[in-house]
């Protein structure tokens, strides 16, 4: 086998190995994917400060989210379908993320169940929630979260209604596949998915089926966004599914500073700074171009963490060095898990935990806690675009 030594090695062989329609449901952004693509481009605008003859004995990545040790300050992202990547594919990734020491979350959309998922793993995850039109429905979410002893609430707010993926409406994204023609086709060369997929029962939406009245097409994505999730969800209904969780909770898909204050004044313990991969807004900011002005805006009140476009150890140090107190990687750990199973993320957390603690030390720090922006040059229009108000 080729060996790997970066996160694109991994993407490489995911290419190969899993269907057609699961790859593209990865590396799709919305519409023209400008924000999908400079959500990545915008990390490579921004430069490290190199430094030497600093004593670099005694390094730690360790630190905080939410009051949870973390071997270093990057959680899995919520990813939707992560069971079709890979058999009992969110399984897996919670495995890998238990041993190495950062936290899991658990999509809505996943196809493991939240009780699958809490019967095999050992370490509380945390649950990502998608408010529903059926609200007995959100509720009983909540609930099994609860049951299930996940530790923190993760709250989309940037998918009320589904950002158009052209991608999934040409190859008929669904779960499990529906075969047609050009997806057999393709499915002939990719039978260890196959065999694999055959060898597990959990390929259905495990959080939806069994659980939700009048579905017409679970299998969908894209239908059973439209048909089920809340579109009239604000910060009321925020309030209210915070109040019922009553835990710690976590607001994801802010991207305005307006509503970065709103979520801080709800009393969220985090909120993250993400345009959900590129997956919506087509043409909004991306992530790490706005996470200066929302740090200086509330950074001292509520933890801020980012998501969108880090695919390396230099990513994640360039947001935490920015102040973020958390990072999560999404595509970076689903090449891996499509690549080479739960094997495939412990490699993806191996190779940016490396890529994180040796470009640190040559930044001259040691600790997560020793980073700040002294360390980065930052291009100028990152920081000012808010001033305009
Ligand atoms: C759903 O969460 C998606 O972005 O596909």
């Amino acid at each position: 086998m080729a060996v790997i030594t970066e996160i694109e090695d991994l993407k490489r062989i995911y290419r190969h190995r899993v269907p057609r329609m699961f790859f593209d449901y990865t590396e799709s952004g919305s519409w023209t994917e400008q924000t999908f693509r400079d959500n990545s481009g915008d990390f490579g605008k921004i430069r490290l400060r190199q430094r030497v003859a600093v004593n670099m004995s005694g390094r730690s990545t360790a630190s905080r989210m939410v009051g949870r040790d973390v071997a270093m300050p990057v959680a899995l992202a919520p990813v939707g379908l992560t069971g079709m990547q890979s058999a009992d594919g969110e399984i897996k990734a919670a495995k890998a993320a238990a041993s190495f020491g950062v936290p899991f979350t658990l999509s809505t959309m996943s196809i493991c169940s939240i009780e699958d998922v809490a019967e095999h793993t050992a370490e509380p995850f945390w649950f990502q929630l998608y408010a529903m039109k059926d609200t007995d429905y959100t509720n009983r979410l909540i609930e099994r979260a609860r049951a299930a002893n996940c530790s923190a609430l993760v709250i989309t707010l940037d998918l009320q209604i589904l950002g158009q993926r052209h991608k999934d409406l040409k190859n008929g994204l669904s779960a499990p596949p529906k075969l047609t023609l050009p997806t057999m086709l393709d499915l002939a060369g990719k039978w260890s998915w196959g065999l694999e997929m055959l060898g597990t029962k959990r390929r259905h939406f495990g959080n939806v089926v069994g659980h939700v009245k009048g579905i017409s097409d679970a299998a969908s994505l894209g239908s059973w966004t439209n048909e089920q999730f809340d579109p009239s969800l604000d910060w009321h209904k925020v309030s209210k599914l915070m109040e019922r969780w009553g835990g710690k909770v976590i607001l994801k898909g802010i991207l305005d500073v307006e509503d970065a204050k709103m979520a801080r004044d709800l009393g969220a313990d985090a909120i993250i700074v993400s345009n959900h991969g590129g997956r919506q807004l087509d043409g909004a900011l991306s992530a790490i171009r706005v996470l200066p002005s929302i740090l200086d805006a509330v950074g001292d009140r509520v933890e801020v963490h980012v998501d969108g476009g880090i695919r390396s150890g230099q990513d994640v140090l360039k947001a935490l060095a920015m102040g973020a107190k958390g990072t999560y990687i999404g595509r970076a750990y689903i090449y891996g898990l499509g690549a080479l199973g739960r094997e495939g993320v412990t490699r993806a957390l191996e190779i940016i935990h490396r890529e994180l603690d040796v470009s640190m030390a040559l930044c001259g720090r040691r600790r997560i806690d020793e980073l700040d922006r002294g360390i980065l040059y930052i291009p100028e229009d990152f920081e000012g675009h808010w001033r305009r108000r």
